[in-house]
């Protein structure tokens, strides 16, 4: 098998994989219970925060962890946006984001708030004088992800948070998701408030994520009830999933470096191979992109007829988003970026993880060549 679609979800680690049965299977007791059993699973609890602390660089009581990308991006947008709105109900971010982040800034339309969806250009990075033009009095956040999910373009976070020192009464919410381990962000230096990171994108768990909150930033809880994670994210921890996420983030870290060289290598070739095929045009910009997604359209052809085609061949990428693929609308990624609807209908993300390998990438050319070819036959016969 060929899995070439990290993006939608990475393999879990076996070493995460076991570490999260041994947590599950000697350490079930309630980190609340005040009993001796309980203190124990507590103190793992600590443990893991301990080691997110230090591996990102950031306060033990800055992390909080949640259910994953989604609800990190939701605590953001809603928790700041309830809790501030006093002080202003405008929110800025961009077309580009997922939807974790787009459809909770709609949800806050009900609510009265306003959203600004700032426009990407054609390599799908925004505008950072347009950015500063959208700031309002009443602006209370900004939202922008570090890496698109669909064709991995990288927004100017450190640029932005330069320009958003300026007004200290606006939070900056970054959604990391995609970037983990493969483009660098710096929570101390970037000027970032808000910070989102999900598990089961670097080999950890689904179910388990973190918001990094900026010490001193007051944010409304989304599910309230036990008072755990110091009041903002009630329920029972999931210990044994936020164990195994600090393995997983800790592997991620230590084979970051030597990862992103091999897979800048594969995506070149991929790139340069794909970029002679005549029906081929690549929508992953060169500059400003993340070294594990290459967005392409094949054309004529929708996207899901060549991933169908291609897992008849044991070969797994995606259409657009793993979110967004069933429902079968057009990219508004590649839309943004100024794409026809027919490109934005017809786009294949391949996205790598550090176990990939030249080998897979080279019967990856061979065989997507192999599946445009019958497709061509086909169509010919039936013209
Ligand atoms: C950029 C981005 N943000 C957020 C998410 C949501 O993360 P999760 O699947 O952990 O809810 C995803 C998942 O695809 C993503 O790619």
């Amino acid at each position: 098998m060929i899995y070439f679609d990290n993006s939608a979800t990475t393999k879990p680690d076996p070493e995460v994989l076991e570490t999260f049965l041994k947590v599950n299977q000697y350490y079930y007791a309630n980190p609340s219970s005040i009993h001796s059993f309980g203190g124990k699973v507590e103190k793992l609890l600590q443990q893991a925060r301990a080691q997110f602390s230090k591996l990102l660089n950031v306060k033990e009581n800055e992390i909080f962890f949640t259910s994953g990308g989604t609800e990190s991006n939701n605590t953001a947008i809603k928790g700041t946006a309830f809790h501030h709105q006093k002080r202003g109900k405008h929110i800025i971010t961009t077309s580009i984001e997922h939807p974790s982040i787009i459809e909770s800034c709609e949800q806050l339309k009900d609510f009265g708030f306003e959203i600004t969806y700032l426009n990407v250009d054609e390599k799908g990075v925004l505008n950072i004088n347009e950015l500063e033009k959208s700031i309002r009095e009443d602006t209370i956040l900004v939202s922008i992800m570090q890496v698109n999910n669909e064709v991995g373009s990288i927004q100017p976070i450190n640029q932005i948070g330069q320009l958003l020192k300026n007004y200290p009464k606006i939070l900056f919410h970054v959604d990391h998701v995609q970037g983990y381990g493969k483009v660098d962000l710096d929570l101390n230096n970037d000027g970032i408030d808000l910070c989102t990171i999900s598990a089961h994108k670097i080999h950890g768990l689904k179910g388990t994520g973190l918001l990094y909150i900026r010490e001193g930033i007051q944010l409304s809880p989304l599910i309230t009830g036990g008072e755990q994670e110091r009041k903002l994210r009630s329920g029972t921890e999931n210990t044994s999933g936020i164990v195994a996420f600090a393995k997983a983030l800790r592997l991620e870290k230590e084979r970051s470096i030597k990862g992103i060289l091999q897979i800048k290598e594969i995506l070149k070739l991929l790139r340069d191979e794909l970029s002679s095929i005549e029906e081929i045009s690549i929508h992953t910009p060169q500059k400003y992109a993340a070294p594990h997604i290459l967005n392409f359209s094949v054309k004529h052809y929708k996207g899901e007829v060549i991933v169908h085609a291609l897992e008849e061949m044991d070969i797994y990428v995606s259409t657009t988003s793993a979110c967004s693929s069933k429902k079968n609308i057009p990219s508004r990624t590649l839309l943004a970026m100024g794409r026809t609807e027919e490109m934005a209908n017809s786009s294949i993300r391949v996205s790598l993880a550090f176990e990939n390998t030249m080998e897979e990438a080279i019967i990856f050319i061979q065989s997507l060549k192999k599946v445009i070819s019958n497709l061509e036959k086909v169509m010919r016969r039936s013209v």
